[in-house]
């Protein structure tokens, strides 16, 4: 009987398990994973150093773009003696980062890791020839990687190479903290989290157009920790026009690079002497633009620092699906979009909100404010997108309620 039979039958063992499985298989299958995971060793050992792997990756939330945040823990006779996680810009990879903590104690030593290890040359060696070379003896996984390039592979060459390897430990954490990765594998765009911050009746603005600030200053900054767990923060050229906005994390130490900021802006109105434009040589910047738009003002925008990204038109604005393809190829995993309403109206109407964090303050402005999402053109109760709510929490006078969509078979759901 091979290895991978003995582990198959393990799996049957188990009603509970079996429903496990099923779940994180419905998830495989849609992300194209074809290979088995291996069973989930579970035991009160592993649990702590798995979790403390978890909480690493979630350390490097917003700024591993391309690549996913990762985690690495490595454990020799009971005692932590390296620590990991993906540094900014996707490298080194958590597993290198703790084995040369570990030195010469990662000898027999267990490392767990949140995701696979890679297998293949990319900007960086293999991880797991690092892992082998190491002489690790035992490798727990939390979750298989959905790259192809990967996708059970890494495990198969630890496991020729003589090294014990578990998958599948607190598999559901791993894959909240990787789906921003999965989704831009999986749909070729980044996850959209929508953060709305309104009346109880859901107005952005008073008719005038007056909008800051319509929430306290606790869930302020509570927007702010959210813009450092992202890769980008995306607003529509009316809200830049409006409000003339920084878009970037202002909590001192929160991220160590800045956040990308996004603008959809097909006729770059944006004014060249905005907050915007001013820190654009220092801070990433990119507009989202139609093809053909005044060149001399292209010139401007790229001679500032600015990125120019073309996207044939939409009906108002840009394609909005190709604009959140570009951004999936340009790298972007989590984009955080914080409007106005007409940016959040046409990301819903073509189904491309994942997330939705939304601030209701407890005051009402009527109908004659702008709402925080503008006319999309539902006729039936059923065409009406739908999310589950997560939580709520109480941040300040304000209230803060967390959504995902619901879809059949998403690797967001
Ligand atoms: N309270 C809050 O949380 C909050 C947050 C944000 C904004 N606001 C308020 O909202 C108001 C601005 O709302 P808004 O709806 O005018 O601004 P918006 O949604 O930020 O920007 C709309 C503009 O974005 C451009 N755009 C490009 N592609 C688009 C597409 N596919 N779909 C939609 N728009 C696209 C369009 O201009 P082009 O055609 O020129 O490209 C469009 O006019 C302001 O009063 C602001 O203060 C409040």
């Amino acid at each position: 009987m091979t290895r991978r039979q003995r582990r198959s039958g393990q799996r049957r063992s188990g009603q509970r398990r079996v429903v496990a499985r099923l779940a994180i298989q419905q998830w495989a299958e849609t992300l194209g994973i074809t290979k088995p995971t291996r069973t989930p060793p579970m035991t009160a050992d592993d649990l702590p150093h798995m979790r403390a792997a978890l909480a690493l990756a979630r350390r490097g939330l917003g700024t591993t773009w391309p690549n996913p945040s990762v985690g690495c823990v490595i454990v020799r006779d009971g005692r932590v003696v390296g620590r990991g996680f993906t540094q900014p810009g996707g490298r080194p990879h958590a597993e290198p980062v703790a084995l040369a903590m570990a030195g010469d104690q990662a000898k027999g030593a267990t490392a767990y890791v949140t995701l696979e290890p890679c297998c293949h040359w990319g900007r960086s060696p293999p991880c797991t020839d690092a892992l082998i070379a190491a002489g690790v003896a035992r490798v727990v996984v939390a979750t298989a990687d959905p790259d192809d390039r990967v996708n059970g592979q890494g495990l198969d060459r630890l496991e020729a190479a003589g090294i014990a390897v578990e998958s599948g430990l607190l598999e559901a954490e791993a894959r909240e903290i990787l789906i921003g990765f999965s989704t831009r594998v999986a749909l070729g765009r980044p996850m959209v989290t929508l953060k709305l911050a309104s009346t109880l009746d859901g107005r952005i603005a008073t008719h005038s157009g007056e909008s800051q600030w319509i929430t306290g200053t606790p869930a302020r900054r509570l927007g702010h920790a959210m813009r450092g767990r992202h890769d980008a923060v995306m607003v529509g050229v009316g809200t830049v026009l409006a409000d003339n906005p920084d878009l970037t994390c202002r909590i001192p130490g929160f991220r160590p690079t800045p956040n990308v900021r996004v603008i959809a802006d097909s006729h770059l109105r944006t004014p060249l002497t905005s907050r915007l434009m001013a820190t654009a040589a220092q801070v990433p910047t990119w507009f989202l633009m139609r093809e053909g738009t005044n060149l001399a003002r292209e010139d401007a925008f790229i001679g500032i620092g600015a990125k120019l990204l073309k996207i044939p038109g939409g009906s108002a604005g840009v394609n909005i699906e190709a604009a959140m393809r570009a951004l999936g190829e340009a790298g972007l995993t989590r984009v955080l979009v914080e409007g106005g309403g007409q940016l959040a109206a046409a990301l819903l109407r073509a189904d491309l909100v994942d997330r939705i964090a939304w601030f209701h303050a407890p005051s009402v402005m009527g109908g004659d404010g702008w709402p925080a999402v503008q006319a999309f053109g539902v006729e039936r109760l059923q065409a009406m997108p739908r999310f589950r709510r997560d939580c709520e929490t109480v941040v300040g006078d304000d209230m803060l309620s967390e959504y995902t969509r619901q879809r059949s078979c998403s690797p967001v759901s």
